[in-house]
């Protein structure tokens, strides 16, 4: 069986920081969200991989994965572009997929549990498709899937306005050849693009054996700012304790912490798990970093207080009151200006920034 990860679209809802790379490669509890897919796929035994590439900085994806060989898969890119839907991207890579079944897995969702036993499944019992479903609050967002008493798909429909029940489509579809022709017979929907869910239904109503399984553990579409926080701190929920940076004398760490190599803890800070801190960072003197926040490489925290949070990397953070629930990009700088006049915010922000004081 092959795979196939999806790292294109535009990811417009996680600007600005999709202007600088694509959404699958932000950060989840310091790791980026395209390489809990691939491990996935690896894991059940899919090892000969197509990467779908769009049009936003897609150099950054083939910078991080390479050929595959340093996370134990082989990679083929396979340019789409313009995100024109994830059918669309499944017809790109048609020729790589060739003749085989294969899993299409997109690359901002993060799954508990992994795909194995799915995978057995749809190869034990040659079903023509199979799809992955989860239970969500808010299912008019998401491919919805309605099943009889039976648990047999008896239809799916891109986020319809009046779902038929709350099973959500999570992103994750092993399919076979059969769908191409399918794919082929679309045409684009109310947001232009060529619907998997469209095809799914289509070749259902063919009669293909479509099986639905359900996910155990969670899921996350990491597709908003909320998203992204709350599986930062689902992963995060799972981490060791494990401290390989410097922590000084009179600086506390309590519960599930890491800390990777070269990080200092300076004096008078308190680091409360669980929580990541990436490599060759200065945190403090002063710093409370809270419970579910990761810090990446090279950043620097002096008397700070941050909390619930992702600081992608290389940021500075110095004497600011509490900062919660926020995602920061590469390179930035929060500072206090301290009490002098004229009082107020100094602020630089990129475009479709939020700053909520
Ligand atoms: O996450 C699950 C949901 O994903 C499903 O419930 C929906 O049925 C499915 O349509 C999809 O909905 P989204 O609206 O969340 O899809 P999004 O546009 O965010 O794209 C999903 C991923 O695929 C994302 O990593 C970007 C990538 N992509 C998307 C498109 C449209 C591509 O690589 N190429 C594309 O053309």
């Amino acid at each position: 069986m092959k795979g196939l990860i999806l790292a294109g679209g535009h990811g417009t809802r996680l600007r600005p920081l999709t202007h600088t790379g694509p959404k699958q490669l932000i950060p989840l509890a310091n790791k980026p969200n395209i390489l809990y897919c691939l491990e996935d796929l690896r894991d059940a035994g899919i090892t000969d991989i197509g990467v779908i590439l769009g049009d936003i900085l897609p150099e950054k994806v083939r910078e991080l994965l390479g050929d595959g060989s340093a996370y134990g898969v082989r990679l083929t890119y396979v340019v789409q572009g313009f995100p024109a839907g994830i059918a669309h991207a499944i017809l790109c890579a048609e020729s790589f997929l060739g003749d085989e079944p294969f899993c299409v897995y997109l690359g901002d969702n993060v799954l508990k549990g992994g795909i194995r036993e799915m995978v057995r499944e749809f190869e034990e019992h040659a079903y023509d498709a199979e799809v992955l479903l989860c239970h969500v609050p808010n299912p008019e967002k998401f491919g919805v899937a309605e099943l009889d008493a039976q648990g047999n798909i008896r239809s799916l429909v891109e986020k319809p306005k009046a779902p038929k029940g709350d099973l959500a489509l999570v992103g994750i579809y092993l399919l076979r050849k059969n769908i191409f022709p399918i794919i082929r017979g679309l045409k684009p929907s109310w947001r232009n693009e060529l619907e998997i869910t469209e095809a799914l239904d289509a070749l259902r109503k063919e009669g293909a054996r479509l099986k639905a399984h359900t996910v155990t553990g969670w899921w996350k579409d990491t597709g908003k700012p909320e998203d992204i926080l709350e599986a930062n701190h689902l992963l995060l929920d799972g981490i060791e304790k494990r401290i390989e940076g410097t922590v000084e004398p009179d600086a506390r760490i309590e519960g599930r912490v890491r800390i990777a190599p070269g990080t200092v803890v300076r004096s008078g800070s308190v680091i409360r798990g669980p929580t990541v801190i990436g490599r060759d960072c200065v945190i403090g003197p002063n710093t409370y970093v809270g419970p579910f926040t990761s810090i990446g490489d090279g950043s620097r925290l002096v008397e700070a207080d941050i909390e619930a949070s992702i600081v992608i990397g290389e940021c500075v953070i110095e004497g600011t009151d509490k900062i919660v629930n926020s995602l920061i990009g590469r390179h930035t700088t929060i500072r206090s200006k301290g009490k002098g006049l004229p009082r107020g915010h100094q602020l630089v922000l990129g475009e479709n920034s939020t700053v909520i004081l």
